[in-house]
């Protein structure tokens, strides 16, 4: 297998300048120094399962350019680059481009008019994409990017403000499992993920919003914000390697591990893993 690649942002010139969900408050600052201290922990935990780190470089006015999760979805050597919905985070999109240009990815456009926060609400889990929509993506975004890609598309609505992009309310592990918060559905999305995860394990609603289903899942490890104790033990019963580390500054933005990396070789989960 060859080794896993993952890109990340400094947090330079992070921090809480807008309210674009309800996590984010101006008056609630995040310390610098601590989240400096706590994204290059987090990066070091990564680089011990093996991963390769690439970073795009940090610009200023561009607080949320941390979370890359948001940059595209790639798949293979294509991504599909973000259209963010709210104005404050469109700057971002021509440097995730620049960067993944310059890197050998041919980069696809959104199509026009809908917006789409990439890996923050597209997943594979097996052959199968699952896209949050509402919040943030468009669900007629999502059905004109799988006729381009050529992948099975799940489309899940996202009910709750709180669990505003996929990657805040489920994880695929593997091909055939995932983590998932159920309130953060609709009785159809809970019954689609259901029907097409074979095993699909809830986590409780006080570690939902510690972001337990924001993890970055490497091989066996899973790395995760710290107060998720009891999806720890849940996935040590599993065989996987729960990992925690805190993140709090980075939750003042309504983020956490999983938002502050791209995968870029594939997910553990997707089927087209390199
Ligand atoms: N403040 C950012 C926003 O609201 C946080 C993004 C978190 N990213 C994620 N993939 N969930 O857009």
């Amino acid at each position: 297998m060859s080794t896993p690649q993952i890109l990340m942002c400094p947090p330079q010139f992070y921090g809480i300048e807008y309210e674009i969900n309800p996590w984010m408050s101006t008056a609630r600052q995040a310390d610098h120094a601590l989240a400096n201290q706590q994204w290059a922990d987090l990066r070091a935990i990564l680089e011990k399962t093996g991963s390769t780190i690439a970073e795009v470089v940090p610009v200023a006015g561009l607080p949320d350019l941390v979370f890359t999760a948001n940059a595209a979805l790639v798949f293979g050597k294509r991504a599909v680059l973000a259209h963010f919905k709210h104005a404050q985070r469109q700057g971002e999109e021509v440097h995730f481009r620049a960067w993944l240009e310059a890197n050998g990815w041919e980069v696809i456009a959104p199509p026009p008019n809908f917006s789409f926060e990439g890996a923050g609400d597209a997943l594979f889990c097996g052959d199968t994409l699952f896209a949050g929509y509402r919040m943030r993506s468009d669900a007629r975004g999502h059905q004109a990017i799988v006729e381009l890609l050529g992948v099975r598309v799940l489309p899940l609505e996202l009910v709750d403000p709180y669990y505003y992009h996929l990657d805040t309310c489920f994880c695929p592990l593997a091909p055939d499992e995932a983590i998932y918060f159920p309130a953060a559905f609709d009785d159809y999305g809970r019954r689609v993920l259901a029907e097409n995860v074979p095993h699909l394990h809830e986590v409780a609603e006080v570690e939902a919003r510690n972001f337990a289903c924001n993890a970055v899942v490497v091989g066996k490890s899973v790395i995760t914000n710290t107060g998720c104790p009891e999806l720890h033990s849940l996935l040590r019963s599993l065989d996987y390697n729960p990992v925690d580390t805190p993140l709090s500054e980075f939750v003042k933005a309504g983020g956490s591990a999983k938002c502050l990396t791209l995968r870029l070789d594939g997910e553990e989960a997707a089927g087209w893993k390199v």
